[in-house]
């Protein structure tokens, strides 16, 4: 059915539906007036007639008087003859003071003689009905010279009153329907043009945009006062039933699945990211696939796993290219493969103003406060602009529809969403930022902060892992672009298209990939100590991180010192292991940080060594997630001090590997996780004091407390866990693909 026809058929129902009711509703009135009607008329007429009868009596008193003295009987009838020849006079008689008729016209009723009918009395009019049809009859006293001698009676004739009362009730008629005709007519033009701005008003709305921009005087007005808070209104809604989903669902791989299926129809599902899951290295014992360090991987790689589809990648292992097929593809993980990784090649020179460059030297540092300045050159930007498209064309070359569902992932792809947006209009493109986002100040100093912000804004969801960083994002924009940003809502729109900016705390898999094959802790905790020497009855602390500024490993270690310091019974008691994953090593500023690093942990070493005993382990190497798992069942407290973290999965990795509940968290109040993880000992890593006094106070802390805390963390982690992260943005996609396919189909551009 077309548009057009929709409506029209919206009309005619329209229309039915408010006239036929008017209709019914004035037929029931003019029944009701036209009797009434009726009756009033008859009222006046016999009001007018009495009147009229009186004052032809008093008129003809005289004339009366004088031919009632002489007596004459032709003389009177021919008068009353001559009288009665006014078209309304019908008859008249004169009857005496007995009741007697002694004069009277011809065309007087025989049957009336001196009686008024229905009533014995002569005072009364009366109206009687005659075969010619209904007259009124006045009976007036007629006196001669002050002495009462008879009376008059005059019939008029009524049918005038009856046409008179037969056209005020065609008059009657006729104004209804005229009136009922002008009130439909009104009422649809009204309901018509009401109808129109409503739409108009609802198109607005589900565009997000804020109408009094757009009408400021208009018939919309009505609406503007309800947007905001029907907004409000929906995400409150639309928050409780999270919640409510939260307390009773649990997700995994199987139910992610179900969800992709049901919700999304099987859509295809295309990830972008810098950081490839899996890299080939070659070694002289062959090909090895190696892990990444990466928070990114560590959540996106469970979700791939469920949903299969292809993950488009950086290809930066030495034996990437050798395991390819002629499309740049490899089916991963390598064991038991279950997606398509799709490598993209970058020459050093690219690589080294996209990656190390643009990202890594400009918007990591603009993004975390961390005290290192971000450095932009043009000549990054170029190659980052340029690296942006390498994907975008191999994003849509990997789409098998025009509307896949695209999971972008991090600063590395800032331009991305934008670009595939041009390209593909029905995609729906979910961007998430595993990185904080700054205040509008800050992100200000970068000098392409319009392009970056439009290159986002290509999105359909935009997400970060806490609200602040969306309420930073939002006023971001708001500063710099010419876009509706409702704040209500957490939406932008700008150009006609629209995206969501969300919170999505992202986790890890809980249980953890292959929990069931992990030693006991007992074996753990001897593995490590051998491997680092460590006498048994030394307490150990863990670190886990990327080598990064951003870590506050130097402010850990300070504070391990201080700890030591003040409590010197620990000296020779506990020692830390720092396992740091080399990381962006051809940055100055990472290798700087690696120099300080390894000059602090030795500072401390030679500070609190003894035989036998080495306070500071620093393991600058990678290490494989099934050997870090070891190492974090191991470790009797885990210390996660950074100075700025988007999340920090390490965090939630120690807690999912702690099947005992047993083991301390020390977490900075500047990770994203420290707004889920409240029962670890939450410090500020710029305080060191404070930080030592909770390394100290992790140590000594009780069995059961450790387990009260440790098991609320895990039921937190278990519940949150990143299938729900990942099932939340695509449930929110969901509800988008729905909207806008609905929004075709009416013809309402969102
Ligand atoms: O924190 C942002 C992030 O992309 C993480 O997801 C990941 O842990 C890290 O950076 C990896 O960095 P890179 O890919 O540069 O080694």
């Amino acid at each position: 059915m077309s548009l057009r026809s929709i409506k029209s058929s919206r009309s005619l129902r329209l229309t039915l539906r408010f006239v036929i009711p008017l209709i019914a509703v004035m037929t029931l009135l003019a029944y009701l007036l036209v009797p009434l009607v009726d009756k009033m008329t008859l009222k006046w007429s016999v009001r007018d007639l009495d009147a009229r009868s009186r004052l032809i009596t008093s008129a003809f008193q005289e004339p009366l008087g004088e031919l009632l003295l002489q007596g004459n009987k032709t003389k009177i009838n021919n008068w009353f003859a001559r009288v009665i020849q006014d078209e309304r006079l019908y008859a008249l008689g004169y009857c005496d003071g007995t009741g007697r008729l002694l004069y009277h016209t011809a065309s007087f009723p025989a049957a009336l003689g001196c009686s008024l009918p229905g009533t014995s009395s002569y005072d009364s009019p009366a109206l009687l009905q005659l075969p010619r049809g209904l007259v009124h009859v006045a009976v007036n006293p007629v006196s001669v010279d002050g002495v009462s001698r008879g009376s008059l009676m005059l019939v008029h004739d009524m049918s005038y009153a009856q046409r008179r009362s037969e056209d005020t009730r065609k008059y009657i008629v006729v104004f209804f329907i005229v009136l009922c005709l002008i009130v439909s007519f009104i009422t649809v033009l009204i309901a018509h043009l009401s109808w129109r701005g409503w739409i108009a008003g609802v198109r607005m709305f589900l565009r997000g945009d804020e109408i009094n921009r757009s009408f400021p005087e208009s018939s919309h007005s009505e609406l503007q006062p309800l947007v905001g808070d029907l907004k409000a209104l929906l995400r409150a809604v639309d928050a409780e039933k999270r919640l409510d989903d939260d307390m009773t669902f649990t997700w995994d791989a199987a139910a992610l699945r179900t969800l992709l299926h049901k919700q999304l129809m099987g859509d295809q599902i295309i990830v972008v990211s810098n950081r490839e899951p899996y890299i080939h290295v070659k070694t002289a014992e062959g090909i090895k696939v190696n892990r990444p360090a990466s928070g990114l991987v560590t959540a996106v790689e469970p979700v791939m796993r469920a949903c299969s589809g292809t993950w488009i990648a950086h290809g930066s292992g030495t034996a990437d290219y050798d395991v390819v097929d002629k499309k740049d593809h490899v089916r991963v993980p390598p064991d038991h493969p279950e997606y398509t990784l799709r490598r993209i090649w970058l020459s050093k020179e690219e690589e080294s103003g996209y990656y190390y460059g643009f990202a890594n030297e400009g918007i990591w540092p603009l993004c975390h406060i961390a005290h290192v300045r971000p450095v932009f050159r043009t000549s990054d930007w170029l190659q980052y602009m340029a690296i942006n498209k390498r994907f975008a064309a191999a994003v849509i070359s990997e789409a098998q529809r025009d509307d896949p569902v695209i999971l972008v992932q991090d600063y590395h792809f800032a331009l991305l969403p934008d670009m595939i947006r041009r390209a593909m209009p029905r995609a729906t493109v979910i961007t998430f930022w595993h990185i904080p986002w700054p205040n509008p100040e800050s992100f200000g100093i970068c000098p392409w902060r319009e392009e970056l912000l439009k290159g986002m804004l290509g999105s359909t969801i935009l997400g970060f892992h806490t609200p602040f960083h969306c309420t930073n994002f939002l006023e971001t924009v708001d500063r710099y672009l010419e876009a509706r940003v409702n704040y209500a809502s957490s939406t932008i729109a700008r150009h006609g298209s629209m995206t969501l900016v969300e919170a999505y705390p992202i986790s890890i898999q809980f249980p953890p990939a292959g929990h069931a094959r992990l030693p006991a802790i007992a074996q753990c905790r001897d593995y490590v100590r051998k491997a680092m020497n460590i006498e048994k009855t030394c307490l150990i602390g863990l670190g886990v991180d990327r080598l990064d500024y951003t870590k506050g490993i130097i402010e850990r270690l300070r504070a391990l010192e201080c700890m030591l310091e003040n409590h010197p019974d620990m000296v020779g008691r506990f020692c830390f292991i720092q396992i740091a994953a080399p990381s962006r090593s051809e940055i100055e500023d990472y290798q700087a940080f690696d120099a300080r690093v390894r000059a602090l942990a030795a500072q401390i070493n030679l500070k609190y060594s003894a035989p036998g005993y080495l306070p500071v382990h620093l393991k600058v190497e990678h290490h494989e997630p099934e050997e870090v798992n070891l190492y974090y069942r191991a470790a009797d407290v885990c210390m996660v001090t950074s100075l700025h973290d988007g999340m920090n999965l390490v965090a939630k990795e120690y807690v999912a590997a702690r099947d005992d509940e047993q083991g301390v968290l020390v977490l900075s109040r500047f990770t994203g996780a420290a707004h889920e993880l409240y029962e670890a000992l939450i410090v500020n890593p710029y305080h060191i004091e404070q930080t030592a006094d909770a390394l100290y106070q992790a140590l000594t802390m009780p069995v059961f407390e450790q387990q009260a805390r440790m098991c609320s963390m895990r039921s937190m982690v278990s519940n949150f866990n990143v299938y729900r992260w990942a099932a939340r943005m695509l449930l929110d996609a969901a509800r988008v693909r729905q909207r806008e396919k609905l929004a075709d189909r009416i013809g309402v551009q969102l």
